[in-house]
């Protein structure tokens, strides 16, 4: 039972990602073409080949956690935010038959869809959970690698969602996480936007905040290193979310907005 109640964030967020499954939209912003596994420029080529060829997985994250977490055969691994279940599969294929994999997601339709995935791929050491990453629905002390690929950016509470991971993670566990961070404050009238905030650019915040807040939980060695996108992936997010250019200055986005990837571990 969830004791987490959604807020108007978390309504916007699951109602645009309830409608990009349902028109098989993808991305988080929209507008690049990461729609399926085999034409996804996100993760490297020999991943990619581990789920059956023509599987059309749907992505939308912004970078590969996959391989920043280094999995290991027998783990047991957790996707926040785990959409369609792209790294979800991924993970399994790291963690063989003896590992397990679990996905929680707020949006029911996400959810749904992953485990249809699941079910016609065969994969069986997965499953989906509906929740929040706020009230995570996983025991305390269990996972061993935490997972997570452009979702904790939309998150109202992130550092619940740290105190949750940190919760569930057992002693010596890793995090290992592709997020939306920015350097410098976001133009106000950009933050005030749902939209901006579903397409995971109003709720990024600075990635100096990020670390202070996965060290406030107790994380330790917490790494970022930036990713940046170029300014075309920029304009095409910025389109999709229908931004009134003149309200919305996108030069100042250009410059404050990056995926990074970032790493930390709860102590053993
Ligand atoms: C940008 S998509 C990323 C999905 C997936 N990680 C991927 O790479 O394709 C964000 C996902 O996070 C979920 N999400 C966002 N905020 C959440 C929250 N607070 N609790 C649980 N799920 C959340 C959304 O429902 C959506 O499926």
């Amino acid at each position: 039972m969830t004791t987490q109640t959604p807020t108007p964030i978390h309504e916007a967020v699951r109602e645009h990602y309830a409608e990009r499954i349902k028109n098989n939209a993808s991305c988080c912003g929209g507008g690049s073409d990461c729609s399926s596994t085999s034409e996804s420029n996100l993760y490297p080529a020999e991943l990619l080949t581990t789920l059956p060829a023509g599987e059309s997985a749907v992505s939308y994250g912004c970078g590969d956690p996959i391989t920043l977490a280094a999995l290991q055969p027998g783990q047991t691994v957790l996707d926040l935010g785990s959409g369609a279940g792209l790294d979800c599969f991924f993970a399994t294929k790291k963690v063989g038959e003896g590992g397990r994999v679990i996905g929680v997601d707020m949006t029911p339709e996400m959810v749904a869809r992953a485990r249809s995935s699941a079910e016609r791929m065969g994969i069986r050491n997965v499953e989906f959970r509906q929740g929040y990453l706020e009230d995570l629905p996983v025991d305390s002390n269990s996972v061993d690698v935490i997972i997570s690929n452009c979702v904790i950016n939309l998150s109202p509470d992130k550092s619940k969602v740290f105190s949750e991971a940190f919760r569930v993670l057992k002693p010596g566990g890793k995090l290992a996480v592709s997020d939306i961070v920015t350097d410098g404050e976001l133009p106000e009238a950009v933050k005030q936007s749902l939209s901006a905030w579903a397409g995971c650019v109003a709720g990024a915040v600075e990635a100096k905040d990020y670390i202070g807040m996965m060290e406030a939980v107790g994380f330790t060695n917490v790494s970022v290193n930036p990713v940046f996108f170029d300014k075309e992936t920029v304009d095409s997010a910025l389109d999709e979310m229908k931004l009134d250019v003149n309200k919305y200055p996108r030069e100042a986005v250009y410059k404050a907005v990056y995926s990074a990837k970032i790493t930390a571990f709860k102590p053993a």
